[in-house]
């Protein structure tokens, strides 16, 4: 009987070096020139699907959800087999992830079956958990701390509309969670202006905040920070907002709905802001909580156009972690 050495199709280092970082676990991981280089990619496949059809063929993405999920879960669904790769769903809202075996463990098992893994979490370590031993990309679909995958779909949703993003000027309202967070660290990646007013005690985490000041000393982004959301939304050229309480905080509801409601965005909060300017959320959204049945469904609301974009944005997103050019996920570094 013969034997046979088993050998890999060599892929070309500079190639491999092309994209030094493999993971998106929080928006951090991405430079400025990677974030642009989104926006781009996103404009292409938005404009011509058919031209990366099989942008991700034989590749196999697992997806494991601590919380629920509609947008994210079904934008990546399509996207994933919209780029000709499979995928695979795994409920994990009865248990945390790491209720059966370690977190190591189960990276290092799934790095040798699929080419990205794609998390949902309650805490953010978990994320940075997997991706630090898994030696596949690792995408964050939403933790505590962040959700890069709707900021980055939410500029490009500003980019189609407002083009230079420099010189856009959006007001967030409300909670200081993890959509602001990702909204705050891409603003300051990208050079733009970000005002947010949220109640006392209830601003961004101070260390996202001091992270996003230190980028935006580079980049010349503008940060502003207030309490008093008709200030914040004089100028802007978009208006958003996000649920009072997310997911995880349901005990605190009675406590925000007593806090939160002069941070509603309703006809005379949007009056306050220049007519051109738009109303986003990530949704799904509270109607008549943080934002009024008139103001979600006017003309102003660009809602729906942010869940469409979440899909193309998460193709460049998964073409730029996950396509040829990423590393190889089968090398495993033991941790
Ligand atoms: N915006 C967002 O992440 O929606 P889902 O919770 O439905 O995924
Ligand atoms: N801040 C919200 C976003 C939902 C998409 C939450 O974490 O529940």
């Amino acid at each position: 009987m013969s034997s046979h050495t088993l050998t890999a199709p060599a892929m070309p280092q500079a190639e491999i070096n092309q994209y030094p970082r493999q993971d998106l676990v929080s928006i951090r991981d991405l430079t400025p020139s990677q974030i642009d280089g989104i926006m781009q990619l996103s404009t292409r496949l938005k404009a011509r699907p058919e031209d990366f059809r099989t942008a991700l063929s034989g590749k196999h993405i697992a997806m494991f959800f601590e919380k629920p999920s509609l947008r994210t879960r079904l934008t990546f669904e399509a996207g994933v087999c919209g780029l000709g790769g499979s995928v695979s769903f795994v409920d994990q809202t009865h248990e945390r992830l790491d209720a059966r075996e370690t977190l190591k463990d189960i990276a290092h098992n799934l790095e040798r079956w699929v080419s990205a893994i794609v998390l949902r979490t309650f805490a953010h370590a978990t994320v940075e958990r997997v991706a630090e031993f898994a030696n596949a990309p690792v995408i964050n679909a939403l933790s505590e701390l962040e959700h890069p995958c709707q900021a980055l779909a939410d500029y490009f949703t500003l980019y189609e509309r407002f083009g230079d993003l420099k010189k856009v000027r959006l007001a967030y309202l409300g909670d200081g969670n993890n959509v602001l967070h990702s909204l705050l660290l891409t603003a300051a990646q990208l050079g733009s202006k970000i005002r947010i007013a949220t109640p006392e005690g209830y601003g961004a985490n101070s260390q996202i905040l001091i992270e996003a000041l230190e980028i935006a000393n580079h980049t010349g982004a503008t940060i502003e920070i207030m309490t008093d959301p008709r200030r914040a939304v004089r100028g802007a050229d978009a208006v958003y907002t996000d649920a009072w309480v997310s997911m995880g905080h349901e005990l605190e509801a009675d406590e925000r709905s007593r806090i939160f409601p002069p941070y509603q965005v309703n006809d005379k909060l949007m009056a306050c802001a220049p007519s051109h300017a738009v109303f986003m959320h990530c949704l799904p959204a509270h109607r008549n909580q943080e934002v009024t049945d008139a103001v979600i469904d006017s003309v102003r609301s660009i809602v729906f156009d942010q869940a469409e974009n979440r899909m193309h944005v998460q193709k460049a997103i998964l073409m730029l972690l996950a396509g040829s050019a990423s590393r190889m996920p089968t090398r495993s570094n033991h941790a």
